[in-house]
């Protein structure tokens, strides 16, 4: 549930909160982690923003000793496992990923005793709880390179995104064991809201996130994850884009290319828990030290070989 911040808080600007903001971090020696899909204005005030993969790598080498992640508590988590010595907060205690919770660790075990030497491969879009019973871990940005790994006469099931699942299928091949999770944001983006707009913009580009359904994926000329969409936007001849994944992506986007145009696919795709995070928010995890998020130890030694597979296996994109 989202705590209302204090009033005196509530009186202060943007500009106010970000040079506090700016002040505490350099007392705590903080660094400040944004996804994507955050606000417009704790996107402008991170130090870094970008994509699951490309955080959790800087997250993993922070020389800092505090790490503030705006996102949700996967993400939060991720860092968590991978950099057990440092401080991990969440400011918005509350802000978690609907997908991640449709997988539990007890139904995962269930299905790997069903499947005895099926490789789990799991998103990163999962508890550490779930982690700890995959093999390796993949993000939307290197699932398929993930899979292609995997010996060819193992079975592979896929856990939670049904949709990725099928991408990464149609991608390598591979017959897979799909999990029935979903995004509840991305199942908003409909094949019709994209051919609307393309007959409106005959000349843009269409990306889309492997989290949307097939028949919208279907009519992208690039199946992209948030940190490759941002890469397209900086290289394509494009002038306009349309863009099919969470609304709050089109912020960063037309940050980073201001002469281009960004169109979303629909107003629909929103994940109420990437927008709980509010520049007071910051402010106050980094006044109070607060919420501090830790895996058990059992758990996130587990956890951390699938995610570290994944590490040694994807090379950082430039
Ligand atoms: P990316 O890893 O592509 O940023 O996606 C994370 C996510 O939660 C998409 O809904
Ligand atoms: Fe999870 Fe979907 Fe929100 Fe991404 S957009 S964090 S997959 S609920």
């Amino acid at each position: 549930m989202y705590s209302p911040p204090p009033p005196e808080l509530l009186e202060l600007s943007d500009q106010q909160l970000a040079a506090r903001i700016r002040e505490l971090k350099a007392e705590r020696n903080a660094v400040v982690l944004a996804h994507n899909y955050q606000l417009g204005e704790v996107q402008d005030i991170a130090d870094h923003v970008g994509d699951s993969l490309e955080l959790s790598r800087l997250a993993a080498k922070a020389p800092h000793d505090v790490i503030v992640f705006c996102g949700v508590r996967f993400m939060a988590e991720t860092a968590a496992i991978l950099a057990p010595e440092k401080v991990v907060l969440q400011p918005a205690r509350d802000a978690d990923c609907l997908m991640a919770r449709m997988a539990d660790a007890a139904a995962l075990r269930e299905k790997k005793r069903a499947h005895p030497g099926a490789m789990v491969v799991c998103y990163v879009n999962t508890t550490a709880e779930v982690k700890a019973e995959c093999d390796i871990c993949c993000t939307s940005a290197n699932a398929a390179q993930v899979v292609e790994q995997v010996p060819p006469e193992k079975p592979v099931i896929f856990v939670p995104d049904q949709y990725l699942g099928r991408h990464v299928q149609q991608q390598t091949g591979r017959k897979m064991i799909l999990w029935s999770g979903y995004c509840p944001a991305h199942v908003r983006i409909q094949p019709n809201d994209i051919r609307a707009l393309k007959r409106r913009h005959p000349e843009a580009k269409v990306i889309v996130h492997p989290e949307a359904p097939q028949p919208v994926t279907a009519l992208a000329d690039a199946v992209l994850s948030t940190g490759g969409m941002v890469r397209f936007a900086r290289e394509t001849e494009a002038q306009e884009i349309i863009v099919g994944t969470e609304i709050g992506m089109v912020h960063r986007l037309q940050r980073e290319c201001p002469e281009k145009s960004f169109i979303p696919a629909t107003e629909q795709a929103i994940c109420p828990d990437m927008k709980m995070t509010r520049l007071g928010d910051v402010l106050l995890s980094l006044a109070k030290m607060q919420f501090r998020i830790t895996v058990p130890e059992e758990i996130r030694r587990r956890a951390e070989q699938a995610v570290q597979r994944m590490i040694a296996i994807t090379e950082p994109v430039a």
